[in-house]
């Protein structure tokens, strides 16, 4: 038998703009989301060309009115399905959803004095609809979509004003859904600024020519910390109950084979995203970050201030995604290649690979599980696992995913695994997604991740109906165990 403690949180995850859509609806301003569009052209597996944004796509973005084209700008239109869609979720058995909030919903422009009121009522509503079928919120601040205002009128977060405006956006959302919310996590992935620039931070790489963009990129960074922070600091001081956790990616780097340069290769890689949650839990920057940052002609600036307010406001918990692992080596010369979140690295021959290539690995969540704790003795929290895959629905409505099934049957297995057998303490479990939903990095609508399918394809055409999928099922009959599960439920 594995168990869970009686509070743990299963549950679903998704993000505002890979969701909601009605991107002009009540009030909502322009954000970064919205200008990202599906590029056919462009291989889906070159990750750096598929998420690199310029002034040019921003200025077809604004200037093209065919919706169709962007589609973040529609999503699942989850903004006018939320309760139905809730009702289904909370009928598989959920406790928690993860969902975040489009600061342009808020703060149009991200610089009005005063937020709009109907995005707030929106979200209001929302979490008040989850707390009906007591479904806990988990609810990231901003994912990927801040306001395009400020990244055209300011130098986005490279700006250290960027973080009053961040500020201003957090703590309204938090005082106004403090009744009903006691999770925050400030940024999603906040890793991932290094990997794609503009989603993560509105940074256009062609707006900073003359400047070095790498220390532009960890100049942001900086702010970013000093933001999450900052929402630390707000919840501690004035809702005791609250609690704020960091977001990493926790993609897995195994060297290729024991050859120590290998092993070494993959240490300083994984610090890639380790320097992230070292900071934010530990307060304070990692000798190896400043080493490397000095060793690259980087120098950041720092305000007064800034070392003593990260080391007071760390991280309550560690929230992570996982969907894979990839292996490295010292020099990949002619070794094949292979896919992750993100990111690439080197093939591993004992794992198979998801329709978009990243490599399937559930022992990797548990390893990532025993590291991360291990680090840092804190509460963790998976806060994404699943699998992106071209589902088909059946003439009857149906979606035979045996695959998703696979995949969370030997993911969630290892989770608890490492519950019952590794000490460490965890939150809760959410995949990714709840009903299929726009890839965050390909702006496809046939990678899915759903327990509900939504009849939709890539160019923005489709009904917006949702189907019940096998895994929809398979899920349910896991919630339905909560806290104490048979280990014979995850036979195949
Ligand atoms: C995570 C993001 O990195 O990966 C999500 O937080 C994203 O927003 C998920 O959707 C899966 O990635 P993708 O690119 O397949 O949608």
């Amino acid at each position: 038998m594995y168990k869970v403690n009686d509070d743990f949180l299963w549950g679903v995850a998704t993000s505002a703009s890979q969701i909601e859509g009605a991107w002009k609806e009540d009030g909502k301003g322009m954000s970064i989301a919205d200008c990202l569009r599906f590029r056919p052209a462009i291989d889906v597996k070159d990750y750096k060309k598929v998420n690199e944004v310029d002034t040019e796509e921003i200025e077809q973005a604004l200037s093209d009115t065919n919706d169709k084209n962007w589609a973040k700008r529609y999503g699942v239109d989850f903004y006018h399905y939320y309760k139905e869609d809730i009702a289904q979720l909370a009928e598989m058995g959920i406790k928690a959803f993860r969902f975040s909030i489009g600061w342009t919903r808020i703060f149009p422009e991200g610089t009005e004095d005063q937020p709009n009121q109907m995005g707030l009522d929106y979200y209001l509503e929302l979490v008040k609809e989850l707390r009906k079928y007591q479904i806990e919120p988990i609810v990231t601040l901003s994912h990927y979509d801040m306001p395009l205002a400020i990244v055209l009128n300011s130098d986005s977060w490279y700006d250290r004003q960027t973080i009053a405006l961040y500020e201003k956006f957090a703590t309204t959302v938090i005082d106004y859904l403090s009744e009903y919310v006691n999770y925050w996590i400030p940024f999603n992935e906040i890793d991932s600024i290094i990997r794609h620039p503009f989603a993560s931070a509105g940074l256009v790489k062609d707006r900073f020519t003359g400047k070095n963009f790498e220390e532009v990129i960890y100049q942001s960074m900086h702010h970013q910390f000093i933001a999450s922070a900052l929402v630390v600091d707000y919840c501690h001081k004035n809702y005791p109950k609250m609690q704020v956790g960091c977001m990493i990616t926790k993609t897995t780097i195994y060297p290729y084979d024991s050859h120590p340069e290998n092993i070494l290769q993959s240490m300083l890689q994984m610090r890639e995203v380790y320097a992230f949650s070292d900071i934010q839990v530990r307060g304070e920057y990692p000798a190896y970050l400043l080493k490397k940052l000095e060793n690259e002609h980087i120098s950041l600036s720092f305000s007064e201030g800034d070392p003593t307010f990260l080391a007071e406001n760390t991280a309550d918990f560690i929230a992570f995604s996982y969907y894979s692992s990839v292996c490295t080596a010292a020099d990949t010369t002619g070794l094949k290649v292979s896919l992750a979140n993100t990111t690439k690295g080197v093939y591993n021959k004992y794992l198979q690979q998801t329709d978009w290539g990243w490599q399937i690995d559930p022992v990797g969540i548990r390893i990532s599980l025993v590291e991360l704790y291990d680090r840092y003795n804190k509460p963790l929290f998976i806060v994404e696992n699943g699998l992106g895959a071209a589902d088909q629905l059946t003439k009857e409505g149906r979606v035979h995913d045996t695959y998703r099934i696979d995949y969370l049957r030997q993911h969630i297995q290892e989770v608890l695994r490492s519950v019952k057998e590794d000490g460490i303490e965890l939150l809760g479990y959410c995949t990714w997604g709840a009903m299929d939903m726009i890839s965050a990095s390909t702006n496809q609508m046939s990678k899915r991740y759903g327990f509900l399918y939504v009849d939709l394809d890539d160019f923005g055409n489709g009904t917006f109906k949702r189907y019940k999928k096998d895994s929809y099922f398979w899920y349910q009959k896991l919630l339905d165990f909560d806290t104490e599960i048979p280990e014979n439920f995850f036979d195949k």
